[in-house]
């Protein structure tokens, strides 16, 4: 079962930053490298079809050397496009690949990726066989407990068994199912209860797979407790929407000596990486926007968010722009 971590054993994927569309961008990674230097990053879903296809291939793969280590997560259901993709991400420097079991909105499932799969295991295993031949990254997943009707502990057995045969080292279960049909992402989110129980007997029954739990987890405290159970933990929303609650991470996960982090150094610490970002032609506002949340629950909070909003979406916004919004933090004490 279970071992306790200690810093030789302790793998980035005790606790990792959930793939998050529009959210977790280059910008927000390098954001909460500030916070935590040693969690697994995972970038946006990149459809294997659209990397196919771009003549814009950096778009999609570009990320800044200290995001590491950091996960590409991948969209399909064509082995050749996964194998591509998943050669591209180890030509990238990308640390590992994970495919996108998980989503069932509309658009993904047209695309018969995503959650529907969850439906097709052998297509899965089929996809995760060429893959594993393209590349020597690891090959993980990220998926539900089910879909639809399909949820029993027995067929998620059966499909991380498929899974893993084919090569998949790690298996991030969120811990819902998802219904394809009536409700949509935000709900699929929300609606369905969330059933730890399930995750871990599906541990329980499979002791040498590499389990990591996700959803609904809130604080560094809740990780804890499922760490001793899950081998992983990974946390989506509640690090998006309250960064600092994360601070300690290091130290409580990793077992890293304290170090104090406030949110006016975490934006001083972005400044070289924002002056790069400008100079190549990026808006303010693309890194702005992520720091927003830093602020919450302090005298003052509403007003600072305010202004930096309004002044980073200006056209010709400027670094001097966040050196101010740190000063004014700092000088709070911040
Ligand atoms: C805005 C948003 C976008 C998401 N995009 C993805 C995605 O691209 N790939 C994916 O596997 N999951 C995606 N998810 C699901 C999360 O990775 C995660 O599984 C889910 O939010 C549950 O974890 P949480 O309760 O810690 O947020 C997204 C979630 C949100 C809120």
């Amino acid at each position: 079962m279970f071992k306790e971590y200690t810093p030789n054993n302790c793998h980035s994927y005790r606790f990792s930053i959930a793939p998050m569309m529009d959210c977790t961008d280059r910008h927000f990674r390098v954001l909460m490298r500030q916070i935590s230097q040693k969690a697994l990053l995972y970038t946006e879903m990149v459809v294997a079809q659209s990397l196919h296809h771009t003549k814009h291939r950096d778009r999609l793969l570009d990320f800044d050397f200290i995001e590491h280590p950091i996960a590409l997560q991948i969209g399909g259901d064509d082995p050749d496009l996964l194998a591509e993709a998943a050669s591209l991400a180890e030509d990238w420097g990308y640390d590992e690949v994970n495919l996108n079991l998980g989503c069932p909105s509309p658009r993904v499932q047209s695309g018969n990726f995503g959650a529907c799969l969850m439906s097709q295991p052998k297509k899965i295993a089929c996809c995760i066989e060429s893959m594993r031949k393209a590349t020597n990254l690891p090959i993980t997943v990220k998926h539900r407990i089910g879909i639809d009707n399909l949820d029993t502990l027995e067929l998620l057995i059966d499909f991380v068994d498929q899974l893993s045969l084919a090569g998949a080292t790690r298996f991030a279960v969120h811990a819902r199912k998802a219904w394809l049909k009536g409700l949509n992402p935000k709900e699929n989110r929300t609606i369905p209860p969330l059933q730890y129980e399930r995750v871990a007997a599906l541990k329980a029954s499979r002791p040498g797979l590499i389990v990591e739990l996700n959803g609904g987890l809130q604080n560094p405290n809740e990780c804890l407790k499922a760490l001793t159970t899950f081998d992983g933990v990974m946390v989506g929303r509640a690090v998006y929407e309250h960064p600092m609650r994360w601070i300690q991470i290091d130290e409580l996960i990793f077992g890293d000596t304290p170090k104090e982090i406030k949110a006016s150094k975490i934006i001083k610490g972005i400044l070289p990486y924002a002056e790069k970002h400008l100079t190549k032609g990026g808006r303010l506002w693309d890194i702005c926007k992520h720091t927003l949340q830093l602020v919450e629950g302090i005298n003052g909070a509403r007003n600072w968010r305010r202004e930096l909003s309004i002044s980073a979406q200006k056209k010709k916004a400027d670094l001097k722009i966040l050196e101010n919004a740190a000063r004014q933090l700092e000088n709070a004490g911040h």
